[in-house]
């Protein structure tokens, strides 16, 4: 495994200005240059419909497919809508999920890290729960424990996007140190 890890980052909102969105550029920003995140856009997938499994396959699924089958990880980062995740979130997770005619499901064997953020003050905790039932159905090795809850999402970030609370801030550090050497562990594991 290489010494610079590469994250494909899917963030749940579609929205501009999105507090989610500027806790996955906060979060890239503090990893660099040991962890690679870019974020993967979602908005343009189709529909997950088994008919469009076939040739041609939808041209946005199998991009987002590749990222996601050439990273060493994946980190979500999920608003929550109604006490679950938002749909395109599930969308894009539907279409991971699904073999292409690249190879097997783009998502399978990848170690996942889960962030969310919310004005509320529950931080995205029911989000985060969905999705790891949903992640933990599909045997996927997500980082265990707390990940990162940021809650009254107003107040943890300075104008310029980057994370002015200290405690969220080093929610994310420790965050990223775990993820770093859980990416690491299952790669080794499932090389040997
Ligand atoms: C349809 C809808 C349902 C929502 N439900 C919840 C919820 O259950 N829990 C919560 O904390 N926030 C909820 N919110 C508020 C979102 O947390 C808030 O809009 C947030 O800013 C969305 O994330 P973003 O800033 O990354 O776009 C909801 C918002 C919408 C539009």
């Amino acid at each position: 495994m290489a010494d610079r890890l590469t994250v494909a980052a899917l963030c749940g909102s579609l929205r501009r200005g999105s507090w989610n969105r500027t806790l996955l550029a906060a979060t890239a920003a503090l990893a660099a240059p040991r962890l690679a995140i870019t974020e993967v856009p979602i908005r343009d997938l189709p529909h997950f419909d088994e008919d469009l499994e076939r040739d041609p396959w939808p041209p946005q699924v199998l991009a987002l497919g590749e990222v996601v089958r050439r990273a060493d990880g994946v980190m979500i980062v999920t608003p929550e809508y109604n006490a679950g995740i938002p749909g395109p979130l599930k969308n894009a997770i539907d279409w991971l999920s699904r073999a292409t005619p690249a190879g097997g499901p783009p998502i399978a064997g990848k170690p996942i890290a889960i962030l969310g953020a919310s004005p509320g003050m529950l931080g995205t905790a029911r989000a985060q729960a969905q999705l790891r039932l949903i992640l933990q159905n599909l045997q996927l090795p997500v980082l265990p424990g707390p990940n990162v809850f940021v809650s009254n999402a107003a107040a943890r970030f300075g104008a310029d996007g980057s994370i002015t609370d200290e405690a969220t801030r080093t929610m994310v550090e420790t965050m990223l140190d775990r993820f770093a050497a859980w990416i690491v562990q299952v790669g080794d594991k499932q090389a040997s």
